[in-house]
């Protein structure tokens, strides 16, 4: 029902009012000043105020309009004024009133212009829930794309999210593969139900049989409690199992049993627990031509491959720039609590030229780093140095390396340009290897490795 809100100081003009728009089924309130209007304005939802120009006190119905707009409510107001002076009635339309009325109005009027009134704010709010929907469909929980690549995905996970099969999202790095497997788990029947990720990469092959399966307590040195492991405390809902192409064989024969019978077994335990656990799984290697190289379990494979999720690099989905771009800028601005709206045409140029190898992690932190840099209301492209290192870097030929006659250590200018490569993406990373690894392609542990054998393996800030 519309809510309609009377203010005169008039009693006998409040009572007329409120009895004639109660008769046309309005929820109707009343108040004898424009301070009290505003105190109501406050505390409840106003469709429309009708209210006198002329009233005694502090406010009069054209500083209470005023008072509504400052406070940015979206009330509709019609005024009415005794005097038919234009004068006041302008001013009234001036500071945003809908609509003015002279007094001795008909009945009829009144009703009229509160049709109308209402009828607009009808049309408005439809307005706004059809942009609503149509923005809806370029979005999944935080999945954000409106390329046909990414329309397939959002409607292949509006199939699958409830469903126990399992699932394996492939993509290179950055393409959003944690966020579908987030979107699978939110958007599921299991939602309600815990979501555990574990990376496989990023722990040591001997720890990651107890953290997914559990262990015994003195089942092996340093065992001093049981210990409750990731299948389990997935329970009833979903575990995300990031990397799986680093799972060591071993590990792989006892996940294909868990996802099998449906049953864990804890190290060092005899008996097995049974666990309803939704599995999905990432990788940004090609698994097939690990499984052809023998380096991947076939069955497993097929086991997890049941339904696969491949995401596009986002240079393959240019379409989807925009709508990522203006994303991020507004979550960084608000972020860092900045004023800026936008990016520059050059910036906009920059970015949309740009290959991203990235994909959508890098598109974020060039955003992120220029939302940083920027002075004024939009990014410049100044303000996005990296992305004019890389577009230059990307020029470079190796063909054109000079080998002289003495000879040419190919061993060590391979290292020196690897520590070169490695450096910047741990710059690049913020000292965070995890990240760090994630930009240059390769596991956790194949970066830690490198690190080593570079001799750089200190100094480093975690995520
Ligand atoms: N479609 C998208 N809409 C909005 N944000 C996205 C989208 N895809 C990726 N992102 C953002 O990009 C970043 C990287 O996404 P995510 O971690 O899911 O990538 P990934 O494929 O798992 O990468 P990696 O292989 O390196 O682990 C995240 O911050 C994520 O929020
Ligand atoms: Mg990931």
């Amino acid at each position: 029902m519309a809510t309609v809100l009377v203010v005169d100081d008039e009693r006998s003009m409040r009572e007329f009012l409120a009895i004639c728009l109660r008769r046309e089924g309005y929820d109707v309130s009343v108040a004898e000043s424009g301070v009290r209007a505003l105190e109501w304005v406050n505390g409840h939802d106003v469709d429309v105020i009708v209210t006198d120009l002329k009233m005694p006190g502090e406010l009069d119905g054209l500083g209470l309009l005023r008072g509504i707009r400052e406070r940015g409510f979206d009330t509709e107001v019609i005024v009415v004024t005794a005097f038919a002076t234009p004068e006041t009635a302008i001013a009234a339309m001036k500071e945003g009133a809908y609509d003015y009325l002279t007094k001795p109005f008909k009945v009829d009027e009144i009703r009229a212009v509160i049709g109308r009134v209402l009828e607009k704010r009808a049309l408005v709010e439809a307005n706004l829930a059809l942009r609503e929907k149509v923005t809806g469909r370029y979005r999944l929980a935080s999945l954000l794309g409106r390329s046909p690549q990414m329309q397939r995905v959002f409607e292949l996970i509006g199939k699958i999210h409830s469903t126990r099969t399992s699932v394996l999202i492939t993509g290179e790095s950055g393409t959003g593969k944690e966020l579908v497997a987030r979107a699978l788990h939110s958007e599921g029947n299991r939602a309600q139900k815990p979501f555990v990720a574990v990376n496989c990469g990023a722990i040591p092959a001997e720890l990651l049989e107890s953290e997914l399966f559990g262990h015994r307590r003195g089942s092996f040195t340093g065992a001093v409690a049981d210990k409750v492991g990731l299948f389990q405390q997935a329970d009833g809902g979903t575990l995300f199992l990031d990397e799986i192409g680093e799972l060591t064989l071993s590990l792989q024969v006892k996940l294909l049993r868990a996802l099998q019978e449906r049953k864990v077994k804890a190290v060092g335990d005899t008996m097995e627990t049974e666990v309803d656990v939704r599995v999905i799984a990432a990788t940004n290697r090609e698994l097939e031509e690990e499984v052809a190289r023998a380096a991947f379990r076939s069955d497993l494979y097929y086991r997890l491959n049941v339904i696969e999720v491949r995401l596009p690099a986002l240079r393959q989905r240019r379409e989807d720039l925009s709508l990522l771009i203006e994303h991020f800028v507004r979550r960084y601005a608000a972020e860092q609590d900045k004023r800026i709206i936008g990016l520059t045409p050059e910036a906009t140029r920059a970015l949309e030229s740009y290959e991203y190898p990235g994909n959508v992690r890098e598109l974020e932190n060039i955003i992120e780093h220029g939302i940083t840099m920027a002075s004024g209301q939009r990014i410049d492209v100044t303000d996005l140095p990296r992305l004019r290192q890389s577009a230059q870097s990307g020029t470079s030929d190796g063909a054109q390396v000079a080998i002289p006659d003495e000879g040419f250590d190919l061993d060590r200018s391979l290292a020196d340009y690897e520590r070169a490569i490695v450096l910047r993406a741990m710059e690049q990373s913020g000292n965070v290897r995890k990240r760090a690894a994630r930009l240059l392609g390769i596991s956790f542990r194949s970066l830690r490795y490198r690190l080593a054998k570079l001799g750089m393996d200190e100094g480093e800030a975690e995520e």
